[in-house]
C-alpha cells in the first residue's frame, strides 16, 4: 500500500482508478506527480532515496492506472513521461582534460592472480620477472578532480560521466583536507581522490538532521555526495567532508617515476593520502595486505569497499594503457557482498531485447547495505533449480520457490542476487517453479540452444516485448537519442501500431501525411510537440556509424564494441559488405574481424548472424535506407599511422602482440590479423612466414619492429 508515504495524500488512493470522479482523479494525479518528482530528485539528484523501490513502483502504477482511466486529465508534467532522474541543474559542466575512469573488479584471490597474469602477459614479462604493485583501501565516497594552476586551486569537478563532470569548485574550497595553495607542484596538476564522510561525522550529521526535522541520510556515501553537490556552498561548509588523494589527471611534469613515489609527493604537497597504502611484490603480498585491511575495516572510522591494486611503475602503466572505461594497470579487489534475508513473494518472467526470458524475484522489501531491495535477478532456469552454469549444484542443489525465505546479496553496485534459501522455513505448499516453455508475451516457443543457459523467445520482431525492447534500445541515449521519443512514447506508438520496426520511426511523418494532425489529437501531444518530434527525428537521420551499429541491439555488441567495429570498418558500406560475405569461423573476413582488438569469436559470430538473418536484415536495410550514415573518423588523425591498416607477424621483441595492437589502435591505425591488398604496413619480426611472403607479393610496405617504433615515435 502506498498510503503511508506522505501524510497529505488524497483520500482516494484506496479506490479503483476508474471509480474516481474527474475531480478526484485530477487531484490524485497532481499529488502523484509531486510525490514521484520528489522521489526521482531524491534518488537521482540528491543520492538520498526517500522511499523504497516497491513504494515507488506502486506510485508509478497508480499514476498509470488513473491516466488510463482519465486520458484527458494526463498532466503536461506527467511522471509517466519521465525517464530516469533529474540531473542536477545549476552546476556548470567541466570537460575533464584526462577522462576519469572506473576500475575493473576482482572478487576473489584467483581474480587477483589472474590480474597479475594478464599484466605480465600484456607486458611480455615472465612469471619470475620482478613486478611491484601498490595496494590501498578503496574509499567508498565519490571521486573529485582538483585542478591546480601555478599552485592555486582553480577548479574542482565531480566525475560525472567520466568525460564531463560538474563544477563544484566553491564547494570543494570548503573542505579542510583540500589545500587552496600548494608549493613546489608542477604548473598544471590535477589531483584526484575521494570525498567521503567519517562514521562519526555521519552519525552527528544525521542526529542534526533528525533534530531539525530533516531527512537523515541512508549511508555516509549518500551523505558525502548530497553534501558536496549542494548549490549553496555554505551548506557544504557546514558538512564535515574529507578528502583522500590517490591519483592525478592532467599534469605538466611527472610527479615521480612510480605510483608510490607520486603519492608520496602528493602527501608532501599537503594532501591527505591513505596510510594503509603499501607496495607489494606480487599477488601473495597483495592478498596479504587485503586481508590486513579487511581485518581493520571495522575500526577505520570510514567506509571502504575493497582494496585497489595498481602497477607501481608509471612507465609500465603507460604501456598497459586503458580498455574502454578501465585501466589495464589497476583493479579493485572488492570485499564480500552484504547479505540479508527476506521472503520471495513471486517470480516474474521478463522478455528482453534479445528474447531472453529473465526470471526476476519479487521480494518483500529489505534493506541490504543501506539500500532497500525489492527485486533480485534469478538469472535463468538452472539457477532457480539449483544448478550452476556448468551443471554442477549451487546452494548444494537447493532450488528456489515462491514463498521461500531467501538470502539476498549486493556486491558493489551490481543488481541484487539470491545467494541462499532456508529449507527449514519453506512453506509446506511451496512447489518447484515451472519455467515457461512458451514466451509469456507472445506465446512463441521459448527454446534453449545447446550450451546456452538462457531460454529465448523465438518470436523475433513479432514478439511485442522484444520489438518494444529493441526499439527502446534504438532510441536510447547512446543510440539514436531522439528528443521527445523515449521509452514511454515507443510503447505508446507501438501499441497503436504506428511503429513496428526502427525504420518506421523515420517514415512516420510521411506515412501520416497529416502526421501532425494525427498526433495532435493524441493526449499529451499538441501541434508544437508533434512538430518538434518530427523535426527531432529528421535531425537524427545524419548519424555516426558507431551509433548505427550500437542501435541495432545485436547481442554482445555494446557501445564500446560498436565503436571498435565502426573504427575498423569506417563506413556502413564496408561494414555491411564484410558482414554479408563473412563466414562464421573461417576465411579472410572472419580472420580480419576477430583480429580486431576487443572482438572475440562470440561477438563476431553474433554480428555476422544478425546481419545475415533474413528478417532482421530486411529491417536493418529498411532503416539504413532512411539514414545518412557518417563514416567513423580515424581515432588520431595527426599520427603517421592514422587510418593505416597494419599487420603484425613473427616475434615481437620489445612488446607483446596485445600491446603492439593497443598502441597502434590508439594512434588511429587499424590492426588486422591477415595480409591483403588493403594492408598498408606489415611489421615483421623474426620468424615471419607466409604473411611476409604474401605482403611481398602484394607490394605491401614491410618493416621490422625497430622501424615501426621509430615510425610511431617510440624508438
Ligand atoms: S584509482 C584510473 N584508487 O573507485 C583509475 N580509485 O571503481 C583511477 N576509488 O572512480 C581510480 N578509492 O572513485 C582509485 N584508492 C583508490 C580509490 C578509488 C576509491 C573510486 C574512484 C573510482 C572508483 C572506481
Amino acid at each position: 500500500m502506498i498510503e503511508h508515504i506522505k501524510p497529505d495524500h488524497p483520500e482516494t488512493t484506496h479506490l479503483a482508478a476508474d471509480s474516481l470522479s474527474p475531480d478526484q482523479a485530477a487531484r490524485e494525479l497532481a499529488w502523484l506527480a509531486k510525490q514521484l518528482t520528489a522521489a526521482n530528485t531524491a534518488y537521482h539528484r540528491d543520492d538520498a532515496p526517500e522511499i523504497s523501490d516497491a513504494d515507488y513502483d506502486a506510485l508509478k502504477k497508480r499514476n498509470l492506472a488513473i491516466e488510463a482511466a482519465f486520458p484527458d486529465l494526463k498532466r503536461p508534467d506527467s511522471p509517466s513521461e519521465q525517464v530516469g532522474g533529474a540531473i542536477a541543474e545549476g552546476f556548470g559542466k567541466v570537460q575533464h582534460a584526462v577522462r576519469m575512469l572506473s576500475l575493473g573488479n576482482a572478487f576473489d584471490d584467483d581474480d587477483v592472480t589472474d590480474f597479475d597474469a594478464r599484466v605480465r602477459k600484456y607486458l611480455g614479462l615472465g612469471d619470475d620477472a620482478p613486478l611491484t604493485y601498490t595496494a590501498e583501501p578503496k574509499i567508498d565516497g565519490l571521486s573529485l578532480s582538483l585542478r591546480y594552476e601555478s599552485g592555486v586551486l582553480v577548479q574542482a569537478a565531480t566525475r560525472g560521466d567520466g568525460s564531463v563532470g560538474e563544477n563544484v569548485t566553491a564547494n570543494a574550497r570548503t573542505i579542510d583536507d583540500i589545500p587552496e595553495r600548494i608549493v613546489g607542484a608542477p604548473d598544471v596538476l590535477e589531483v584526484r581522490g575521494e570525498v567521503y564522510m567519517s562514521h562519526a561525522d555521519f552519525a552527528a550529521l544525521n542526529e542534526r538532521q533528525n533534530a531539525e526535522g530533516a531527512k537523515p541520510f541512508a549511508n555516509p556515501r549518500n551523505a558525502a555526495a548530497g553534501s558536496l553537490r549542494q548549490l549553496d556552498a555554505r551548506i557544504t561548509k557546514s558538512r564535515p567532508l574529507r578528502f583522500f588523494a590517490y591519483a592525478w589527471g592532467e599534469i605538466s611534469a611527472p610527479l615521480a617515476p612510480n605510483q608510490s613515489g607520486a603519492i608520496a609527493r602528493l602527501s608532501d604537497l599537503g594532501f591527505v593520502t591513505n596510510e594503509l597504502t603499501a607496495t607489494c611484490d606480487g599477488p601473495a603480498a597483495m592478498i596479504a595486505h587485503y586481508q590486513m585491511i579487511e581485518e581493520r575495516r571495522a575500526l577505520l572510522g570510514y567506509d571502504i569497499d575493497g582494496v585497489v591494486y595498481k602497477v607501481d611503475d608509471l612507465e609500465l602503466q603507460r604501456r598497459l594503457g586503458f580498455r574502454s572505461t578501465t585501466p589495464r594497470w589497476a583493479i579493485a579487489h572488492k570485499f564480500p557482498a552484504e547479505l540479508a534475508w527476506t521472503t520471495l513473494e513471486a517470480i516474474d518472467i521478463q522478455v528482453g531485447r534479445t528474447g531472453a526470458l529473465s526470471p526476476v524475484a519479487r521480494l518483500k522489501p529489505v534493506t541490504v547495505g543501506g539500500v532497500v531491495v525489492s527485486n533480485a535477478t534469478l538469472h535463468n532456469e538452472d539457477y532457480i533449480a539449483g544448478r550452476g552454469g556448468d551443471g554442477a549444484p549451487i546452494r548444494e542443489g537447493r532450488d528456489v520457490r515462491v514463498g521461500d525465505w531467501v538470502q539476498i546479496y549486493r556486491a558493489g553496485d551490481v543488481i541484487p542476487k539470491i545467494k541462499d534459501v532456508d529449507l527449514a522455513r519453506r512453506p509446506n505448499d511451496a512447489v518447484p517453479f515451472a519455467f515457461p516453455k512458451l514466451c509469456p508475451e507472445c506465446g512463441s516457443d521459448a527454446i534453449r540452444e545447446e550450451g546456452d543457459a538462457v531460454r529465448r523467445c523465438t518470436g523475433g520482431m513479432i514478439c511485442p516485448a522484444q520489438a518494444v525492447e529493441k526499439m527502446k534500445h534504438f532510441v536510447s541515449r547512446a543510440a539514436f537519442d531522439i528528443e521527445g521519443l523515449g521509452a514511454k512514447q515507443v510503447e505508446q506508438f507501438y501499441s497503436d501500431g504506428w511503429i513496428k520496426t526502427p525504420a518506421d520511426i523515420f517514415t512516420l511523418r510521411d506515412r501520416y501525411g497529416i502526421g501532425i494532425q494525427q498526433l495532435k489529437n493524441r493526449e499529451g501531444w499538441g501541434e508544437k510537440s508533434a512538430q518538434n518530434l518530427f523535426d527531432a527525428i529528421d535531425d537524427k537521420r545524419k548519424v555516426p556509424l558507431n551509433r548505427v551499429i550500437f542501435s541495432l541491439g545485436i547481442r554482445h555488441v555494446g557501445e564500446s564494441a560498436a565503436a571498435t567495429l565502426a573504427n575498423h570498418y569506417i563506413s556502413w558500406t564496408a561494414f555491411e559488405a564484410a558482414m554479408t560475405h563473412a563466414v562464421v569461423g573461417e576465411g579472410d573476413i572472419w580472420d580480419d574481424l576477430i583480429g580486431i582488438d576487443g572482438v572475440g569469436a562470440v561477438m563476431a559470430s553474433s554480428v555476422i548472424t544478425a546481419m545475415q538473418q533474413e528478417a532482421e536484415r530486411a529491417s536493418i536495410d529498411a532503416l539504413v535506407a532512411q539514414l545518412d550514415v557518417q563514416d567513423a573518423a580515424a581515432v588520431a588523425t595527426d599520427s603517421p599511422v592514422a587510418g593505416k591498416t597494419v599487420v603484425f607477424t613473427g616475434t615481437l621483441e620489445k612488446m607483446t602482440r596485445a600491446e603492439a595492437k593497443g598502441r597502434a589502435e590508439a594512434l588511429g591505425a587499424k590492426v588486422s590479423g591477415s595480409v591483403s591488398a588493403k594492408t598498408d604496413i606489415l611489421v615483421a619480426g623474426p620468424g615471419a612466414g607466409s604473411k611476409a611472403t604474401k605482403a611481398e607479393a602484394l607490394g605491401v610496405q614491410t618493416m621490422d619492429e625497430d622501424a615501426w617504433l621509430a615510425l610511431i615515435g617510440e624508438a
